[in-house]
């Protein structure tokens, strides 16, 4: 049976590593049946088992954030400074997860959110995060970026999907590819709107963090290698991919097409999520971006209740960054949100043993969830309110 470093090593991670002449081992198969160590049991033992294991460029890229990645630190910071405040004897002898979002119903509040180039850490990439997600019964968002094709992540997806997408430069390759995933049965689009230019990546410059050569941007197909590219020239901040022109014109000419709901990425001014709101969007995503774009934003978590203020129920609110434990959950919750997405923690997950390791990543966090809202004496995801924290 292969170890969990063979498998890490295999594949395309295999390649990955070997462009970069890092030292690596044979290549194997694949097998689902990898074993995660008995000693791996919170997501953060899944990031040191990467940490361990997986190639360094890809771990770098994975877990970094922009800067000095102080907003990466604050992520985890502010969630951690919030106390939590139970009730006792409350009957919590049966748990209601479920959330209603988008007319949808999810099982449990926890959604893998969009991130780029699963293959850089499993050879089956994304396909993996699919048949992981539904494993766990978790709705996953499939990232324009990932390195297979919305076709071919739908096909292996047993479970809800939903697509992200940024409005490219090109108006019509948007269009065909939010088409497309309408058409292979993604139920909503995230617009991420927070990345009219790339972060200062400076964990990733060290690194020497690229794209592998055998690894593509397999949605983009068709358009040249220059047009996917994501990085900008040197003395440049434009890419020759992201749009740093767009607006809220190109909100309503995305409504103009699209037939499932859209839901804006990357919101964390209370301001924008009222504009989005009247834009006709569905919901919105607070979110810095797992601290990746710009350092020094706040925590999201920090500036939730004051968007949910702003909104005021008229449309669902995500939450993002830095969710590592069940309490963070009832926190977000607590602050206004109605679901929060987790990144680099299921990445981790693939990393160390595929779809087995993503599955188990959302059971560990929704087993926590739940082991708090009992002993919060809270039964239902209404009864999480802000009398669940202790005030400031
Ligand atoms: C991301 N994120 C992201 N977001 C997006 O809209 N499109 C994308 O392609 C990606 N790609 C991506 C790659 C990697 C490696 C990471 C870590 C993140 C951001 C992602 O959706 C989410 O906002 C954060 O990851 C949430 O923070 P945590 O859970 O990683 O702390």
């Amino acid at each position: 049976m292969p170890t969990r470093r063979d498998f890490l090593f295999s594949g395309s991670a295999l390649a990955a590593a070997s462009a970069l002449s890092l030292k690596v081992k044979a290549q194997t198969t694949p097998s689902p049946q990898v074993q995660i160590p008995d000693d791996v049991v919170s997501l953060s033992d899944f990031e040191a088992l990467a940490r361990k294991d997986a190639p360094h460029m890809a771990f770098e890229y994975i877990s970094g954030g922009a800067a000095d990645e102080i907003t990466l630190r604050w992520n985890r910071e502010s969630l951690d400074r919030i106390r939590l405040k139970p009730r006792i004897l409350n009957d919590v002898s049966k748990l209601d997860t479920r959330v209603s979002l988008f007319g949808q119903e999810l099982a449990f509040p926890i959604i893998l959110g969009p991130t780029a180039y699963h293959k850089l850490v499993h050879p089956e990439g994304e396909k993996a995060t699919a048949r992981g997600a539904g494993n766990a019964n978790a709705t996953m968002v499939t990232s324009m970026l990932s390195t297979t094709t919305v076709e071919d992540v739908a096909q292996a997806a047993t479970g809800r999907l939903w697509f992200q997408t940024y409005i490219l430069k090109d108006r019509g390759y948007t269009h065909d590819l939010i088409q497309r995933a309408e058409g292979v049965g993604c139920k909503a689009v995230f617009i991420t709107v927070d990345s009219p230019v790339v972060g200062t990546r400076n964990r990733d410059a060290r690194a020497h963090f690229v794209l592998p050569p055998e690894l593509e941007r397999a949605n983009l197909k068709g358009m040249s290698r220059t047009g996917g590219n994501l990085r900008p020239g040197e003395n440049d901040i434009y890419t020759p991919i992201l749009d740093a022109g767009l607006t809220w014109k190109d909100i309503e000419w995305l409504r103009s097409f699209v037939k499932i709901p859209i839901i804006l990425k990357g919101v964390l001014n209370p301001d924008d999520a009222d504009h989005a709101v009247k834009a006709g969007a569905s919901g919105i995503v607070v979110s810095n971006h797992g601290a990746r774009l710009l350092d020094t934003v706040p925590a999201t978590i920090d500036v939730l209740p004051e968007v949910a203020e702003k909104v005021a129920g008229r449309i669902p609110i995500l939450v993002d960054g830095g969710i590592r434990r069940g309490t963070d959950i009832i926190k977000a919750l607590a602050l206004g949100a109605n679901a929060v997405l987790i990144g680099r923690p299921y990445l981790f997950g693939l990393a160390a043993a595929g779809e087995v390791g993503v599955a188990k990543v959302v059971n560990i966090l929704l087993t926590e969830f739940k082991m708090a809202m009992a002993l919060m004496g809270r039964p239902s995801i209404a009864s999480i309110d802000r009398s669940v924290l202790w005030p400031k």
